[in-house]
Formats: C-alpha cells, structure tokens, sequence
C-alpha cells in the first residue's frame, strides 16, 4: 500500500472498521444530528465519507432517503453488506468528495469522523482539497439547508506539538502542516501511517465556510461519544461545525 493513499488504506482496513471503538455511538450521534437538522422523513440527506455506512443507515431506518458518497469501494461494500442486514434502501456512490457533482439537491448533508474532509493525499494542497469538498457540498444542499461536519481539532494539536518537532520538521507553524509517521493501533493490528495534516482554527473554518456559501450557526465540541451542544474542549480530537447554505 503506497503511503497517504486513503482509498487504499479504507479498502484494508474496512472489515475491521466497526471495531473501532469510536463506531459505538451511531444511535446517539443520529439523534443529535435529526435534532439538529430538524427535516421531516422522507427528505434527502447525503453523507459525505459514509464508510460503512453507519449513519446513513440508521438515518434510512429512521426513513431518510440517504445518498453515502466514499471513495473507497472497501468500505462501501461493508455498507451495502450492513444495509442489506438492516432490510434499507441507501443510495452508494463510489467516487472522489473533491470531484463530486451531485445530481440532485438535499435537504441536509454529514461529514462526520472525518469523512474525506482533512484526509489529505501526499500530493494535494490541503486547503485546495478541503475548499473543494466544501464547495460541493454547498452545491449539493438546497436553499436554508444545513450541514453539519466534524473534523479534527487544531487547538489540540498546537497544544500537543514541542519546539523539537517543530525543529525536525513534522510540524510547520507557518502552513499549520503535519508531515509525520505515526504508529495506529487499529483493531486489525498496528500500522505505520505516513500523515499529512491540515487542521483549522474555528476562525479559518469561519471563513472557509463563508468561502464556500455557508454560513456557520455554530461551533462546538464534536469528539465522537461526546456530542452536545456545548463549548470545545482544547485537548479533544474534534470540533462539530453546524451551518446553513446562505
Ligand atoms: C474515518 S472514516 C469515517 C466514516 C464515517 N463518516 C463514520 O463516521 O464512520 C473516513 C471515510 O472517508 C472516506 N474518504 C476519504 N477521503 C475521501 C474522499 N476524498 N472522498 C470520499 N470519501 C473519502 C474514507 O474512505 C473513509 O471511509
């Protein structure tokens, strides 16, 4: 597997993936995100990076019509495996969030745990590849409709880095880059990853929304199993960005 090539790394380590602990909370993360959406059954929602599929199929059961976009077919056919078992219809589509066209538009949009936003490849200009997930997902939400995204926290990083690091060059103050080899313990065993990581401020996420035609209502902590509408916490994994398409 070449190093930074997510599609690859999700097709490995998809019949692993559901014993991630993180997985654990899909009920719970579905009923805060129904809250907060607040669409009838019936409306359309897409799920950007929709990996096995967890949430889009428990928000089909809950009678959605969900479309699961991912680029990693590994993953998807978990998906449909897990649909199947779940007796719901859920649109898969195997394809690329940077080059995604929608065909129709939505009344809400996920990116939860971070679905494609953030997974950058060794090649690509993080902000390009993120500004342009954004932007399709603008052009796939109606009028009024809202999207809500999760993705990793800068503030835990910058707190976690050490001038050394800075010194050997796995962090760039400057770009906010992380290029660095890290060792994760999957369930499936530990592998080294080559990481190239962008993570934003909430002040650029601000903009970077506003860029793309979305306009921010909130910003909160968005650690998996600890979602809620409450203030972020420095050292967590991740922050939840909840916005309406202006
Ligand atoms: C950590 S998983 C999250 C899956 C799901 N959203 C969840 O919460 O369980 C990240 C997913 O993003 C997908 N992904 C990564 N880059 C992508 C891209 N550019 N376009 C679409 N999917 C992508 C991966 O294949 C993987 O399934």
């Amino acid at each position: 597997m070449s190093i930074n090539d997510w599609e690859a790394f999700f097709d490995t380590h998809a019949p692993h993936y559901m014993n991630n602990s993180f997985t654990k909370n899909t009920v719970a993360e579905i009923d805060f995100v129904v809250e907060q959406l607040k669409i009838p059954a019936g409306s359309f929602i897409l799920d950007v990076g929709c990996g096995t599929g967890r949430h889009s199929i428990e928000l089909a059961k809950r009678g959605y019509q969900v479309t699961g976009i991912d680029i990693s077919s590994g993953m998807l056919e978990e998906a449909s495996k897990a649909a199947y078992e779940a007796k719901v219809v859920v649109e898969w589509i195997h394809g690329d969030a940077v080059k995604y066209t929608p065909t129709h538009s939505f009344d809400g949009v996920i990116c939860l745990c971070e679905g494609a936003f953030g997974l950058v490849g060794k090649d690509e200009d993080p902000m390009e590849h993120d500004m342009a997930i954004l932007n399709n997902i603008c052009k796939a939400l109606k009028p009024k409709a809202q999207f809500i995204l999760t993705t990793l926290n800068a503030y835990s990083k910058i707190r976690s880095f050490t001038q050394e690091e800075v010194d050997r060059g796995i962090f760039n103050p400057v770009t906010m880059i992380e290029n660095n080899v890290v060792e994760w313990d999957l369930p499936e065993g530990k592998k080294l990853v080559q990481l190239k990581e962008r993570r934003y401020l909430p002040t650029e996420l601000q903009e970077m929304f506003h860029k793309a035609g979305l306009r921010v209502e909130n910003i909160w902590g968005g650690t998996a199993g600890k979602w809620g509408q409450r203030k972020i916490n420095l050292d967590e994994v991740e922050i939840m960005i909840v916005a309406t398409k202006e």
